[in-house]
């Protein structure tokens, strides 16, 4: 099928089922054109909570879908493609995290949401990279494990006062890629341009950044400014939603490591499959969805 003939069946199967699109900022421009929702990590587990609709096709990695599902567990969340996970997720298991619990029992676990349902199980609550700050401030816990990203954690440690924050080891391995020397060449390449990056990048990086925040955070950013040029510094899919709505600003990305190769991997054919078929549906398991959900519920409720 050509692209025009798939995007109308997508459109036309998505009616017939009463089903909805979401996809995250990093998804390839085509899907976040036929997306019906497109948003960050916070805003796509809230959105999700409140679909009405029957069945959601989750245009993101697995971390997303399987949050969607535990927060709204009544409707079918389908993944397009079931491979396409999260690296950092992969690097804490609830095992380790329980580990570590026994060895720090004073402690509260704050779990950024890339991580697996089992992890976030295990967790006291969840955040996001765009409430992170506020979710520790909130919380009021003298001590925390921060997992799995030691990059947000070590900008939350930052940014809160009177909280010991204990890092996991995890990072984000396209984040991890940016260096200093990106920033310093993009500075002397685009004069008077501002660096704004993402807070799972390396501590060295964010500080010599002039803003750190979320996907959602670094739009909002830009629709804001009145200056005319921005460097990004997070994944190179959000350049597609900055542009479109910024078409008198120019955008560069940081450096052109900055590709998700498991975001990428969710094509129209991929979306059309999953509507048509239904396959590849994220199941949960009862005990672990129930503890999963408290600590994204507490998140929100904070
Ligand atoms: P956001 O929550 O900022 O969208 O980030 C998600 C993510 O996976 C970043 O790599
Ligand atoms: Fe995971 Fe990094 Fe990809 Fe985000 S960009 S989904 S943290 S691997």
């Amino acid at each position: 099928m050509n692209k025009i003939d798939l995007i109308s069946e997508i459109n036309r199967i998505k009616k017939e089922k009463n089903a909805v699109i979401l996809a995250h900022n990093y998804q390839i421009g085509e899907i976040q054109d036929i997306a019906d929702f497109v948003g960050d990590s916070l805003q796509l587990a809230k959105k999700a909570k409140d679909i009405k609709q029957d069945l959601i096709i989750f245009c993101g990695v697995t971390f997303m879908a399987e949050s969607a599902k535990i927060l709204n567990p009544n409707k079918k969340v389908i993944l397009p493609v079931l491979d396409a996970g999260c690296p950092m997720a992969d690097m804490a298991t609830a095992e380790k995290i329980n580990v570590f619990k026994k060895e720090n029992p004073n402690l509260k676990v704050v779990t950024y949401v890339n991580s697996s349902a089992e992890v976030k199980a295990v967790s006291d609550v969840c955040c996001t990279s765009s409430n992170a700050v506020d979710v520790v401030e909130k919380l009021g816990a003298e001590k925390i494990l921060f997992a799995p990203d030691k990059n947000l954690g070590t900008y939350v440690d930052e940014q809160v006062e009177g909280v010991e924050v204990l890092k996991w080891k995890g990072f984000c391995p396209i984040h991890e890629r940016v260096t200093v020397e990106d920033i310093d060449r993009a500075r002397s390449e685009h004069p008077g341009m501002e660096i704004l990056v993402h807070p799972e990048c390396p501590v060295e990086v964010f500080h010599k950044a002039d803003f750190v925040g979320s996907t959602a955070q670094i739009l909002e950013y830009v629709k804001n400014s009145e200056l005319k040029g921005f460097i990004i510094g997070t994944e190179m899919g959000i350049l597609h939603t900055l542009k479109k709505e910024n078409p008198n600003k120019e955008m560069f990305i940081l450096t052109e490591k900055l590709i998700c190769e498991n975001m990428k991997k969710t094509t129209l054919e991929d979306v059309y499959k999953a509507l048509r078929d239904e396959e590849n549906e994220i199941v949960i398991e009862g005990h672990i969805a129930i503890k999963a959900n408290e600590a994204l519920e507490r998140m929100l409720n904070l």
